[in-house]
């Protein structure tokens, strides 16, 4: 029988998933149905009981729903909890399961296919909202040398900092503060490049940094990423390898099966340059 997974969002138009889980079960065999749905806006919950109820074995969550699908959960793993939000949930009889591979996916994504190690780096990342608490704690885990917070309400980044103390070197500050500090890698997280904007990043902070990268994807050389190319740095990315790889660890956590994610990567790549 065919098994059941869905991605649901609002608006979900836009989705990869279904096509990114539908190569991966194509390319290891497993005999999956993976839709998109729309969720309500008012009546998340429901939407995620009738597709379980359906038969439904498990679902990505997108926004804006991340917070309310970890609400949903009847048990959290320790990743989703220490972020806060969950993008993937797993449905075993009455068990809603949370988990949160949006971190492993972009430390996967830096290391083993740009090839820059976290280990030992200075890190600089844009931005304290959703998308980058999720984030955090897989860079932590690979202890780089210093992890820089810089958020336009400047709060947001300090909570973010004291929260996440123990378990690195973790530091504050405003977009002002970053003129003087040198970085090896930048991470923009913040969702300026959704309406084209740039966060007030000084280029300076960008001028030592050897890879420069977009949580974002797909909206091709964003302003955060021609600031860093016009920076000198020599290499950009954008989240499409975030996102196949998250996308992996939900397939292997649902399937027990790896699938590979260098073809999928590269047929999506849109060339930034
Ligand atoms: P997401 O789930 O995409 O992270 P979010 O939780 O609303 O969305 O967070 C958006 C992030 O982008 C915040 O860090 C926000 O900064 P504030 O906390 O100061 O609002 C940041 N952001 C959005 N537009 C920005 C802009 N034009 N310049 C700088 N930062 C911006």
């Amino acid at each position: 029988m065919t098994d059941k997974y869905a991605v649901i969002g609002n608006p979900i138009g836009h989705t990869k998933s279904p096509m990114i889980h539908g190569s991966f079960a194509k390319d290891t065999g497993q005999d999956i149905d993976y839709v998109a749905i729309e969720g309500s806006l008012e009546h998340f919950a429901d939407d995620v009981h009738a597709f379980r109820k359906a038969g439904g074995l498990g679902m990505n969550v997108t926004a804006p729903f991340k917070l309310q699908a970890f609400a949903l959960a009847t048990e959290r793993l320790e990743r989703a909890e220490l972020a806060g939000a969950t993008n993937a949930l797993k449905f075993e009889g009455d068990r809603i399961i949370a988990d949160n591979f949006d971190g492993v996916g972009l430390t996967n994504d830096i290391q083993r296919n740009l090839g820059f190690a976290l280990k030992g780096a200075r890190m600089l990342v844009l931005g304290a909202g959703g998308a980058v608490r999720g984030a955090l704690l897989p860079f932590l885990a690979q202890q780089p040398e210093l992890l820089v917070l810089a958020n336009r309400t400047e709060s947001k980044a300090s909570d973010l900092a004291t929260q996440l103390g123990a378990h690195g070197r973790v530091h504050s500050c405003s977009y002002g503060d970053l003129a003087r500090e040198r970085f090896d890698i930048v991470i923009n997280g913040t969702s300026a490049s959704l309406k084209a904007e740039l966060p007030p990043v000084p280029a300076v902070a960008l001028r030592n940094a050897k890879l420069a990268y977009e949580l974002a994807y797909g909206k091709g050389l964003t302003p955060f990423l021609r600031l860093a190319h016009n920076a000198g740095v020599p290499k950009l990315a954008d989240g499409v390898g975030m996102l196949v790889e998250q996308a992996a660890e939900a397939f292997v956590w649902w399937r027990g099966v790896r699938p590979d994610t260098r073809a999928v990567i590269d047929r999506m790549t849109i060339p930034l340059v």
